[in-house]
């Protein structure tokens, strides 16, 4: 398992026994986070965000900064030379000298991996479009792991935006890799799981797909129920994503027929599907999955930087 120097596109860049590496060190890193003060330092990671972001561009900025390395880049791309028109490939090669390591967002599907055509330095995908968002993916195993204590014989709700949901795509693909992983895929009908997507899954790891259009129906039998937002910004028109946008509100009232053992999880942001006073439920995890979003992405940058152990 050779993680240096590796660029990280879509989930499956990393096979099972890599993604366990991650989620144990992020771990560990967790425990001790003094013990790894220093790791990356010297190291500067590069954020280019051509897309807005509050938890994966701060969170990769907090886990270099406290790994001892340092950060650049630019959270707004209007304010970057691509105001000018200067493309992606050019972009990279010139930040290949300012840089050791570069996270990527933009709203383009198939812009990171482009990106790191051009690149000798690591590239990170930071989401791209409606397609992949693999540290997110990161982020959820490590607070599965946390949480469960493994990743396996686990049925998961995943509930919302199942077509443009990137965080979706990449959790479905990841996940279905690990032992006796039951989904059940809960969305309005306009807005189900690409079909490709579906597929593929089946295809490859013979998993178990149950879909719906009702989180009622189901709420009470799963150990992990993972909410999404309606992804207003992928929507062509603004009528069908207002149609849309109220398809699912968790409350207090539904999670009482919930296991007592569930473990809540939400990507975030919220708009208004979990609603707050859920909260304060214990088995609401999605700030604490935030926060170890900040521990992945430690632990991904390390190794990717021949730094981890
Ligand atoms: N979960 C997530 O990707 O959040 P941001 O869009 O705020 O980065």
């Amino acid at each position: 398992m050779k993680l240096q120097g590796k660029h990280i596109i879509d989930a499956s860049d990393l096979s099972v026994g890599e993604l366990n590496l991650i989620i144990d060190l992020a771990l560990r890193m967790r425990a001790n986070i003094e013990e790894f003060s220093e790791l990356c330092k010297g190291k500067i990671l590069a954020t280019l965000f051509y897309e807005p972001s509050t938890r994966t561009r701060l969170s990769f900025e907090s886990a270099m900064l406290k790994m001892g390395g340092s950060v650049i880049g630019f959270s707004d791309a209007e304010t970057s030379s691509v105001k000018k028109g200067e493309n992606i490939a050019d972009t990279i090669r010139v930040v290949n000298n300012y840089a050791n390591i570069i996270v990527m967002r933009h709203p383009r599907e198939g812009a990171p991996l482009l990106a790191s055509q051009y690149s000798e330095i690591p590239v990170i995908n930071g989401g791209d479009g409606g397609h992949q968002h693999p540290t997110q993916t990161l982020t959820d195993l490590v607070t599965i792991k946390y949480y469960k204590e493994h990743i396996k014989d686990i049925k998961i709700a995943i509930c919302g935006d199942l077509l443009f949901g990137r965080s979706v795509h990449s959790l479905l693909k990841t996940l279905s890799r690990y032992p006796n992983i039951e989904f059940v895929l809960i969305s309005p009908s306009e807005l189900r799981i690409p079909h490709h997507l579906k597929d593929s899954i089946i295809e490859e790891h013979n998993v178990k797909i149950y879909e719906t259009t009702s989180l009622e129906e189901c709420i009470n039998d799963v150990n992990v129920l993972y909410m999404t937002r309606i992804q207003k910004e992928r929507f062509f028109s603004e009528d069908e994503y207002i149609k849309l946008k109220d398809s699912y509100i968790l409350t207090p009232e539904k999670l009482k027929y919930a296991r007592k053992d569930l473990l809540l999880m939400h990507p975030l942001p919220r708009v208004n599907e979990i609603s707050y006073e859920v909260d304060i439920d214990p088995r609401a995890k999605y700030f604490e999955q935030a926060k170890l979003g900040v521990f992945a992405r430690m632990s991904l940058m390390a190794l990717l930087l021949g730094r981890g152990c």
